[in-house]
Order: structure tokens, then sequence, then C-alpha cells
């Protein structure tokens, strides 16, 4: 008998191709998430599972799965996971670092330039029928070129997001938690959030969610910025203090921001859809095509590699 597969979301065809060769599959029969209960119901058999970032895979779920073997994750932030208490377990965590960084680091230019010059807003305005013409000072954002870039978390996605900055003849200063076990292949100047926070036109934010990275940009961070800084986030919503950011935001204390992620997603406070001075995307970092694919099928690799006792391509724990 082959092992049962708690898969909580239908990904890529591919992958399940590949899964289902080794496993006995069980799939969310939705085209939703599945709320905690139907998660616990449906994993109570599983030796392996692959979920979603949206899975809250607590000690509780775990605790519902005496077989689990295999927890791979779809996403490469595992802030959704108690990592400690599945390794307790014996469970190995896995996730799919790596295959989404170009991806992540495209979206992250595509709002740091949407934000600068205020395309979603001229959309909006131009589809109310509000374009009459060419006028003086329609729409004028801000300038990405030859800016200073301040980028917060220089791992792999802050990387590739910074090496398109050198197109833009941009200074890049960084902060990163612990110093860098290699040259980077750009100039880069390494300086304290401080710093960082006082000198760059444009901040954005590559970090994972954790205790110590939740709510790092808070309201003394927002009294340090420029007036005319404009704050970017792909990582994950709870790095920023969301009540400070739309405050800062509402009193013109930063130009403006752009983001991917919220602090309880789908949630978006009413004040903070508001506002014309933030570009708000619904979590889509990662989501081309061809990256999602990848990372179904890394996710897939993953869980057969634990099954088959060999070491899987991206552990977490
Ligand atoms: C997306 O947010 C991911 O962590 O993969
Ligand atoms: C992405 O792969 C990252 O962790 O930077």
């Amino acid at each position: 008998m082959k092992p049962v597969l708690f898969l909580t979301r239908r990904i890529p065809e591919p992958a399940i191709k590949l899964l289902e060769e080794k496993f006995t599959l069980k799939i969310n029969p939705y085209n939703r998430a599945l709320t905690y209960q139907e998660l616990i119901a449906g994993i109570e058999d599983a030796e392996a599972l692959i979920c979603l970032l949206t899975d809250n895979i607590d000690k509780m779920v775990i605790n519902c799965a005496p077989k689990l073997k295999v927890i791979s994750s779809y996403a490469v932030g595992y802030n959704n996971i108690d990592v400690d208490f599945a390794t307790q377990r014996g469970i190995t965590v896995c996730n799919t670092p790596g295959v989404l960084t170009e991806t992540t680091a495209d979206l992250t230019w595509a709002l740091i330039l949407a934000t600068c010059r205020r395309i979603s807003e001229s959309e909006r305005f131009l589809r109310n029928g509000n374009f009459k013409g060419w006028e003086p000072m329609l729409m004028c954002g801000l300038d990405v070129y030859g800016k200073t870039l301040g980028i917060i978390g220089m791992g792999r996605i802050g990387k590739a997001v910074a090496k398109r900055a050198t197109g833009f003849e941009m200074r890049i200063i960084y902060y990163n938690d612990n110093p860098l076990a290699e040259t980077l292949p750009f100039e880069a100047a390494e300086v304290t959030l401080k710093t960082l926070l006082q000198e760059a036109d444009i901040l954005t934010l590559h970090l994972p969610l954790t205790q110590e990275t939740f709510h790092l940009i808070g309201k003394e961070e927002f009294t340090l910025m420029k007036d005319s800084a404009v704050l970017i986030n792909t990582s994950r919503g709870a790095v920023i203090d969301e009540k400070e950011l739309t405050k800062a935001l509402k009193e013109r204390r930063i130009f403006a921001a752009g983001l991917d992620v919220y602090e309880n997603e789908p949630y978006i406070p009413e004040e903070l859809l508001a506002l014309e001075n933030v570009v708000l995307l619904p979590h889509i970092g990662s989501a081309s095509i061809e990256t999602r694919t990848k990372m179904a099928l890394l996710a897939a690799e993953n869980a057969i590699a634990v099954m088959e006792r060999r070491k899987p391509p991206a552990r977490v724990n």
C-alpha cells in the first residue's frame, strides 16, 4: 500500500503526476483554502503533507497526524508552521527556496516602479474617465533612477533585487542581521538599520517573519524615514506594524508604500484600502506560471525524498 499524502490545495499538474506514482493522494476537493477543521480532519491518516502558506500547521494540527513524517510547504516562508514542535516529533519540514527568488525580485521591482510612478492610481484615474488631456503636473511621482535603495535583508531575494538596481544606477545600501559570507557581485554598503532608514529613498524588505522581525518597522522607524521615502514589502506583512504604516501614509510622513503582503491576510484594513498613496497586491510575489510549477515540483520532490529516506532538496529543520 502506498502511503497517504494530503495535499491541502491542488498544485500544478506535473507535481501531481510525480506524487501519484509514490502516494495515495488525498487532495482538497474545493477550489478554496481549507478551514482549520477540514485541515485537521484531512491530515489524520497522512504520512506526508504538502501545505500552503495559508495553512496554519500548529501543534494541534501536527498532533492530529500521528503517522506524519514530512511537512512539505509550497512556499519559501514557513512562519505558518510550528517547526520546533515538528522537529520534536521527528517530522521533517521542507520549503521551496531558490526557485522563486528571481520571480519575487521581478515583482518587487514591479512594485517599486508602480509605487514611485503612481501606476495603479493613474490607471484608476483613467478608467474612471478623468483623463482630459496632458497636464504639466498630472500624476507626478518620484524618479527611481539614481536614487538610494535600502535593502533590509540581503538574502537570495534581497540580492536579486539589488542586482536589478544596478541597471538603474542606484546607490545600494543594506542591513542584514548577520554578516554576509560572500562578497557581493555589485557595489553595496552595509549600514545599520538606523542609517538605512534615514538615508534610503526606496526601502524594501526581504526578511522571514520571526519573533525578531515582527514589527521591525514600526512607529519609531517611520519617524526616521525621509518624508519622500517609499516602502516596499514582498516578504511578510507582520514585519511592518500595519497600523503605524497606515498612519504614516495618511499623514504623508512617507511618500508611498507598495505592498504584496499584509498582517492578517486576506484582511486589509478599510483605512489602508481608502488611501491613494499605496499600491496593494494580493500576495503574488512568486506567481508566474513557470515558478509556481517549479515550486510544485520541488515540494513534491521534498516529500518523496523524505519518504524514501533520502536527503530532501530543501530541508528547514
Ligand atoms: C510566499 O510568500 C512564499 O513564502 O513562498
Ligand atoms: C529566498 O529564496 C530567500 O530566502 O531569500
